[in-house]
């Protein structure tokens, strides 16, 4: 995939002066007289998100200004995302600092995705001619990766099933030069992941456990565990319609986790990275999964179904088991889990979860350095009692109250490492912001990168 950026570093580019109130007389300063004028006559204001091109010698672009937030308002970062959708074709350049030239120019090329499977857009050519302290190649990755992430949950069911995720999955291991595999349909019951089974053995393409490995086998593990959940149509205690409706984004967790594991690779952390991702669908036919089903885990916990629409946490609890075989430094695990989560926060801002108050701390930091935000909801133990079955080791579902706490509980029981991370999330953006286009979205991912690159660096 072709980047925006570019590192020219020539004069040609076309200048972006981002203003505000308390710039604004330098910028018109620095600006020739006449298109200080201009930019008056045109009535910009230095209101944030105000947008106007200014003409140049012979009738070419002279630059544009962006008014961004003054100083007593709350800037967002991504908020030059928009001249994605505002600039005309050519190549630019920041005239002047943005508040954060890197999360600026990234937002810049997200908010140029659109998805093109089933229909062409506008074809677009704008270039941004990065400043010389940005690292180009980093910002070309991460963008490489959330493009990967949205066109994965963009893409329906009919055309990302189980078996194309597995697909997708290869090919970024090939890419990476990673080792993978995948354990599919009966051989589920065989390798003893009775879970994965279970919630996929009704669908017409077959579930499966894909496991990739990448990296020096003597650095330090860390495992990403992705619910790869392609349609979730709630199994036999169906989804309502509108419920429904968005399913196909079910696999946002696993597309979550490669986008992660292609930040990782391609920057080559010094990390023995592996992903797992249980990739199903949970569909109703003569072979579906039933409530009050037991069934006996991976891991030998007999589980209850109180809910055959409470699945993710079913797949991956035998994928966590399965991860925290081999004790890993980190695990971390990236799911569209709960409704509750989103009451609770909302879409944009996702939950997660951990023992560890450090990792937690760090966590909060990158995301705020990132402009990806998370918030951190309480493993609270009392609320194990709520899982409570009469005739099993668990049940899948609490009750009414506290749904993405008592899940995360539920996912707890099969892990026994410290370092645990979990990540409720909604991978969707309904409504298009700056550089956060309708339609599928990477959440959480682009803070723990962050977090992973200070680490193994
Ligand atoms: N995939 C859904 C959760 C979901 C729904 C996430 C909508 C984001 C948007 C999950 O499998 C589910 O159905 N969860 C149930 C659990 C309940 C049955 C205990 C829920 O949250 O309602
Ligand atoms: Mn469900
Ligand atoms: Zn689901």
């Amino acid at each position: 995939m072709d980047s925006i950026f570019v590192t020219r570093g020539t004069t040609d580019a076309i200048p972006i002066w981002f203003v505000t109130a308390a710039n604004y007389p330098d910028v018109q300063k620095a600006l020739d007289s006449e298109l200080s004028t201009f930019a008056a006559a045109a009535g910009f204001e230095p209101k944030a998100g105000r947008f106007l091109v200014l003409p140049g010698k012979n009738g070419a672009l002279g630059g544009v200004l962006f008014a961004l937030e003054g100083p007593d308002e709350t800037p967002d970062p991504f908020l030059p995302g928009r001249l994605a959708q505002l600039l005309p074709d050519g190549t630019y350049r920041f005239a002047n600092e943005p508040h954060d030239a890197r999360l600026a120019a990234l937002a810049m090329a997200l908010g140029l995705y659109r998805f093109t499977r089933y229909r062409k857009a506008e074809a677009r050519a704008i270039k941004l001619d990065l400043p010389q302290s940005l690292d180009r190649d980093e910002l070309a990755h991460i963008v490489e990766a959330v493009t990967l992430a949205r066109d994965l949950i963009n893409t329906p069911a009919n055309d990302m099933g189980p078996a194309q995720l597995e697909q997708a999955a290869r090919k970024l291991a090939a890419r990476h030069s990673a080792t993978i595999n995948a354990v599919v349909g009966d051989d589920l019951l065989e390798q003893n992941f009775p879970l994965i089974h279970a919630v996929g053995r009704a669908a017409a393409g077959a579930p499966r456990l894909i496991d990739m490995s990448w990296g020096d086998a003597a650095n330090p593990k860390v495992t990403l565990v992705g619910k790869g959940v392609c349609f979730d149509t709630g199994g036999l205690d169906i989804k309502p319609d509108t419920g429904m409706l968005n399913m196909k984004k079910d696999m946002g967790g696993a597309a979550t986790a490669l986008a992660l594991a292609s930040m990782i690779m391609a920057r080559g952390l010094k990390v023995r990275l592996r992903v797992l991702i249980p990739a199903v669908e949970n569909s109703i036919s003569g072979t579906s999964f039933r409530p009050r089903d037991v069934y006996t885990s991976r891991k030998g916990i007999t589980v209850e179904i109180g809910n055959t629409d409470a699945e993710g946490r079913l797949i991956l609890a035998d994928a966590l088991a399965l991860a925290d075989e081999d004790k890993p430094e980190l695990i971390a695990d990236f799911a569209t889990l709960t409704g509750a989560a989103r009451v609770a926060l909302g879409p944009d801002v996702p939950a997660f979860f951990t023992d560890d108050d450090a990792l937690a701390a760090e966590l909060m930091r990158y995301a705020a350095s990132e402009n990806d935000p998370l918030w951190r909801l309480p493993l609270w133990r009392p609320y194990e009692a709520m899982l409570e079955s009469k005739i099993a080791d668990t049940n899948n579902v609490g009750g009414s109250q506290g749904g993405a706490i008592t899940a995360a509980l539920f996912m707890r029981r099969f892990v026994t490492a410290k370092f645990w991370l979990h990540i409720d999330l909604f991978a969707w953006t309904a409504a298009a912001k700056a550089g956060r286009p309708e339609g599928g979205e990477l959440q959480a991912a682009r803070a723990l990168y962050a977090l992973l690159a200070a680490r193994y660096g």
